[in-house]
């Protein structure tokens, strides 16, 4: 096993297996109880009204996983506010050894790229395209991955082929053990969580929904995308569209 096989969609391990829930197991507590004798002191409620900024209150208040999308195109300032928001760069550090950007990443080291399968996003052709983040530039790469393929990748979720534009993000492990070696892959699955959850609340403020992905066929969705699976592999994956 090497040390990345744990980012990878390993969903072919569930062959045979049966969890706990499908023999009947009762389920864990949902919050670690606390001893009787410990204080427990009630919060108020997080209400908006104490933020200056209730954009912020309902992006995170409003924020769903969406499954169903209305069909309308999402436009080319939506698609570049969802990029800016879930890689975008704000410095260059040093001769451009690392940046900063929207989300938080171990080391500075942004290990991911982004790939969009555009299907209905005004003022883009249906394609095949890679967001270039120090130049806030969309890549065309290619003609559109046909959603049918998408969908089989994603094992049968019609609803990632059925969306204004699929985000897929792969991964670059090096880019993260050129500094931190062995140490880096628990960093890397930390990192990914930061990119998709920009994206859910850079969707929900505006009016779009998504659905974090990670149920995919590993091998089908890095041939779609001409990953070699080893130095780039697909490791997260979000369909985007407008709200109902
Ligand atoms: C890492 C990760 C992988 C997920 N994979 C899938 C998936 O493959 N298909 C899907 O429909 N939902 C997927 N979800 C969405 C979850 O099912 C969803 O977050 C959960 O049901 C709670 O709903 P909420 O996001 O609306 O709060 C995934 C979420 C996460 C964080």
């Amino acid at each position: 096993m090497s040390d990345t096989d744990f980012l990878r969609a390993n969903w072919n391990l569930l062959e045979g297996f049966r969890s706990d829930q499908s023999k009947g197991v009762e389920h864990p507590d949902l919050q670690k109880p606390v001893n009787e004798n410990v204080q427990v002191i009630k919060l108020p409620e997080a209400e908006s009204g104490i933020y200056p900024d209730t954009a912020t209150w309902e992006a995170i208040n409003m924020r769903r996983s969406i499954r169903k999308y209305s069909g309308n195109p999402v436009s080319l300032e939506e698609l570049s506010w969802l990029l800016w928001s879930t890689q975008g760069v704000q410095k260059v550090l040093g001769d451009g050894i690392a940046t900063l950007r929207t989300v938080p990443s171990g080391g500075a080291r942004h290990p991911f790229e982004t790939y969009l399968l555009v299907n209905n996003v005004t003022g883009l052709e249906p394609g095949l395209y890679r967001y270039l983040p120090l130049d806030h530039s969309v890549a065309h790469l290619g003609e559109q991955i046909p959603p049918i393929n998408v969908i089989n990748g994603c094992l049968g979720q019609t609803f990632c082929g059925e969306c204004a534009v699929t985000f897929v993000w792969s991964v670059i492990p090096y880019r993260t053990e050129w500094r931190y070696g062995p140490v880096s892959h628990k960093i890397i699955a930390l990192d990914a969580g930061h990119l998709c959850q920009n994206l859910y609340l850079a969707c929900t403020a505006a009016g779009l929904g998504t659905c974090g992905i990670g149920a995919y066929d590993q091998d089908a969705m890095d041939s779609l995308l001409g990953f070699d699976g080893d130095d780039e592999f697909v490791i997260y994956i979000a369909p985007v569209g407008r709200r109902e």
